[in-house]
């Protein structure tokens, strides 16, 4: 099956997304070498760093296929994009939590760092001009933002089912997987399955020996080698 991208239909922070010519049921995302953080407040571009995105996405999402999580991904578009099916997208962040990191650590005041006995599963509500505020699930049902209240539970078992084969996949790359965001949507017949990407804008990862970041932070706190270190966590996925 081949197919040709065609016009575009919304460009976001990281990915442009194109309809593909003579399919409805699908689109074309393809990553940019945008970087931003803090909704949007700090920005830069780095040459090169939508195709590393790109491959650590379809890398995952070519995996997740193997061990029976239900995504959108379909097929790789040259080094910089993917085909995937065309969701109507649920306006939560997943967030799931193995390590005290960011938000989270601070709001507590506990020390970024301190692992979890057990995995944390969090909403955010998807609204850029409200910052994307953390949502009860009374508060997510009370908004209709999932199509009926067990839509929410299927979210949860979903995240954690991803984190238990991510947190794996990782550990083999010696990375800890310390937290992460996932966005879910409905594909035609009403399933739920895992959009947009997985890739070290959205996840927070670390070296497992040294604890160095190999992930967003780098940019976010100006700690410098970004590009490097995304190479280096494709890299390691790649040669295990
Ligand atoms: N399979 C899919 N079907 C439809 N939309 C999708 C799919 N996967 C991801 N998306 C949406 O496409 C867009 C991807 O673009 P990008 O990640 O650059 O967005 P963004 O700048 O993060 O902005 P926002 O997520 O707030 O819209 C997102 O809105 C995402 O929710
Ligand atoms: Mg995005």
């Amino acid at each position: 099956m081949t197919y040709d991208k065609s016009e575009l239909l919304y460009e976001g922070k990281a990915k442009k997304i194109f309809s593909v010519q003579g399919d409805d049921q699908v689109i074309w995302q393809e990553f940019k070498d945008s970087f931003t953080a803090f909704n949007g407040e700090k920005k830069a571009t780095m040459a090169g760093k939508g195709v590393i995105n790109q491959k650590i996405a379809s890398l995952i999402f070519f995996f997740f296929s193997d061990q029976g999580i239900p995504s959108h991904w379909v097929k790789d578009q040259g080094e910089d994009s993917m085909v995937t099916k065309k969701l109507s997208m649920i306006d939560l962040e997943v967030v799931v939590r193995n390590i005290l990191a960011g938000s989270t650590a601070k709001k507590f005041n506990i020390l970024e760092g301190t692992a979890l006995g057990e995995p944390l599963v969090e909403f955010y509500y998807k609204k850029d001009e409200l910052g994307d505020p953390f949502i009860s699930d009374d508060q997510a049902l009370m908004l209709k933002v999932v199509r009926a209240p067990e839509d929410l539970l299927t979210l949860k078992k979903l995240a954690l089912q991803v984190n238990q084969v991510l947190k794996k996949l990782f550990h083999q790359a010696q990375i800890d997987l310390v937290d992460f965001k996932l966005e879910f949507g409905y594909d035609r017949e009403g399933n739920i399955l895992l959009g947009d990407e997985i890739s070290p804008d959205s996840c927070r990862l670390w070296d497992q020996q040294t604890k160095e970041k190999m992930d967003k932070d780098r940019f976010r706190r100006d700690l410098g080698q970004v590009l490097e270190k995304y190479q280096e966590v494709l890299d390691r996925l790649t040669n295990q």
